[in-house]
């Protein structure tokens, strides 16, 4: 069967079609645009692809988790229902928290004697931003290799973890994967310079069957009722987990704002809103001063 034939027949959105069938074949947009009309496809794709369609069409599954996988910061991650889908705004999480690293490598290389530094991604679900930093990191580490990075990634959910360690070893990472509600492990370092989190941070009540999150884990959503139950559960350990000058990058909800601004005075962390690519507030960072 060619590909074109096959999306001509498909009743998918004609994106999601070529979105599948790109995935399923392993080549680009640009390729899959260029190559389309003429490109056979075997039974078997033509099978998985018909799979994917009737998940999405019969069961609403986005069509991440309907073909397994999904795109992150350039690389592709297994998703199954146990993960969160990772979102293109948490990508700037990623480029934040390089930018941390290359300002603390310059001020390192200014005489600080600990060249060690101590990173951890909470709540790690598929390990997207775990396993994106340390790839990332790894170009401007070989230019300075006096310099190592220990990364941690830890999540409530035991499922949630297995995903991520499967995507740690395609990728080829080099992270300490541990199961922890927030930070409560004993096998963790007690200080850490870099925070990332992007915990579950909607409202209860948004998590509706009208909304199309409603397929995605609830443990990877449900914030509570104003949905910071676990981000000011988290700024509580920041003064004694933070090193000094140690930075916390958590993504929000834009409505939060306020409300964490007025929670990080209280435990005297300075702090600093950003926002996303739609200019909403999107990622509080908190820096520990003290
Ligand atoms: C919004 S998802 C983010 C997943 C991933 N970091 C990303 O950016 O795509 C939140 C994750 O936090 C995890 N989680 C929920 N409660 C937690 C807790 N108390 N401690 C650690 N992780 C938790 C969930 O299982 C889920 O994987």
């Amino acid at each position: 069967m060619k590909l074109i034939d096959l999306l001509q027949d498909s009743i998918l959105n004609r994106k999601i079609s070529e979105k599948i069938a790109g995935d399923l074949l392993k080549i680009s947009s640009e390729q899959l645009f260029l190559r389309k009309k003429n490109l056979a496809i075997s039974p078997a794709v033509c099978k998985k692809f018909k799979k994917a369609e009737k998940a999405i069409v019969e069961r609403g599954l986005p069509y991440q988790y309907a073909v397994g996988k999904s795109w992150f910061y350039g690389r592709e991650f297994i998703v199954n229902k146990d993960v969160l889908i990772p979102r293109i705004e948490t990508e700037l999480l990623v480029q934040k928290a390089l930018s941390f690293l290359h300002d603390r490598i310059k001020n390192l290389e200014l005489g600080i004697r600990n060249k060690k530094i101590t990173i951890i991604d909470v709540g790690t679900g598929t390990g997207c931003l775990a396993v994106s930093l340390y790839k990332e990191s790894r170009k401007f580490m070989i230019r300075n290799s006096q310099f190592t990075i220990q990364l941690y990634a830890t999540d409530i959910s035991e499922k949630a973890l297995s995903v991520a360690r499967k995507n740690s070893k395609i990728h080829k990472t080099k992270i300490i994967f541990l199961k922890s509600d927030l930070l409560d492990n004993p096998k963790l370092p007690q200080k850490f310079d870099l925070v990332l989190a992007n915990l579950p941070y909607l409202p209860s009540a948004d998590i509706i069957p009208e909304n199309s999150i409603y397929n995605e884990p609830k443990i990877a959503l449900n914030g509570g009722k104003d949905g910071l139950d676990l981000i000011e559960k988290l700024i509580r350990d920041l003064p004694n987990r933070l090193a000094k000058n140690g930075l916390a990058i958590l993504e929000i909800d834009p409505r939060q704002k306020t409300e964490i601004g007025e929670y990080t005075k209280k435990y005297q962390l300075k702090t600093i809103f950003r926002n996303d690519l739609n200019n909403r507030t999107r990622f509080a960072m908190l820096e520990n001063k003290r």
